[in-house]
């Protein structure tokens, strides 16, 4: 018996889309299935001004596949130079979206992030003044601190903090991995909430190293202990709207991958929806698929769901590319470990 399913079509909440043959190789990736996305703007120079975000949005829409309708939604990567009037201008012309906080050094790219949240208080009041929300990489950078601890030390010493010194700030907590994270979004019900990637739905840290160790695996924040991630999984298929997709789909190439120093990042675009599916089949929760990726990311966003449909359907196991290839080289796809029987129809 074929089973189908048939949700708006979804979005994707946090995506790294690069630049130049990268982002030619994977853009067609994620217009294929999502409507719109969250670009992240740690390129190299980072994307810091309206005048920077309105250059790259050019060259993703003049990257798309003839006739596909995707629209990138653009951010500003926080900076403490960043001013607060570009910033509101950008928000106010609908050019960004939201503006991502990096802490300093944190992951790929994040040399310009902020290491004196002090100097960026007048930026994230403007913030809360105008509705432009905050997309937190919420993970502290102290080396005192282990990397699987990260998460729930940042809460504590920064974003609780900040929320608090900034009332009506609208925060998403980009990919949370753990089950502190998932308790302090449900500990707060105005102006916060979280983005879950496909692969921490997926994998933890056991998946990573045991048994050697797995470069593609590794993506920031790291994957941590079962228990998180069924954390997780309890917050993405349980229908709570402060939680939705963000797949921070992250492609590196597979020499930076696999070398002593690997890149940190899952590239998962082109199986997602199959990855999701399989993940919300086995909760018994297929019917809360569409809350997750695409109802709740708009609400929160106060944009409309999109008004297209997508059909996934069951059957046989369905067999992606083990690798994407690109002009700046091969990027390995995300493997679940586990077969993937749902597919997207065309
Ligand atoms: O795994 C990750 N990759 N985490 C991030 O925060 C950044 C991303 C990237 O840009 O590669
Ligand atoms: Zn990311």
């Amino acid at each position: 018996m074929t089973q189908s399913l048939t949700l708006r079509r979804p979005d994707d909440w946090h995506l790294h889309l690069r630049d130049g043959a990268m982002l030619q190789g994977v853009l067609p990736e994620s217009a294929r299935h999502f409507a719109r996305a969250i670009i992240m703007p740690n390129l190299v120079p980072p994307v810091v001004t309206a005048a920077d975000a309105a250059a790259y949005r050019d060259r993703i829409l003049a990257a798309l596949p003839e006739g596909a309708g995707f629209t990138p939604l653009m951010t500003l990567y926080l900076t403490e130079e960043t001013d607060p009037e570009d910033l509101a201008a950008a928000h106010a012309s609908g050019l960004i979206t939201a503006v991502k906080l990096y802490p300093a050094g944190a992951t790929t790219n994040s040399a310009s992030g902020v290491r004196d949240f002090d100097k960026v208080r007048g930026v994230l009041e403007k913030m809360a003044e105008i509705g432009c929300p905050l997309c937190v990489h919420g993970e502290v950078t102290d080396p005192e601190i282990d990397i699987f601890d990260r998460e729930a030390v940042f809460i504590d010493r920064v974003l609780d903090p900040v929320r608090r010194a900034t009332p009506g700030l609208r925060v998403v907590m980009e990919h949370l991995t753990t089950a502190d994270g998932v308790a302090y979004v449900q500990a707060h019900d105005r102006d916060l909430a979280a983005t879950i990637t496909t692969h921490h739905l997926i994998i933890n840290r056991n998946h990573i190293l045991v048994g050697g160790i797995k470069p593609h695996y590794y993506c920031l924040p790291v994957a941590k202990r079962e228990n998180h991630r069924l954390a997780l999984v309890g917050a993405a298929t349980g229908g709570d709207a402060r939680f939705f997709l963000g797949t921070d789909s992250a492609p590196h190439t597979d020499a930076n991958k696999q070398s002593a120093c690997g890149c940190a990042g899952c590239f998962t675009a082109t199986n997602t929806m199959s990855c999701l599916a399989e993940v919300f089949e086995r909760e018994g929760a297929l019917d809360r698929l569409e809350g997750f990726a695409s109802l709740h990311g708009p609400a929160f966003y106060r944009l409309p769901p999109n008004e297209e449909r997508i059909t996934l359907v069951k059957g046989a196991p369905v067999h992606y590319p083990a690798k994407i290839l690109t002009g700046a080289g091969p990027v390995t796809l995300f493997d679940p470990g586990f077969p993937l029987h749902w597919r997207v129809a065309e």
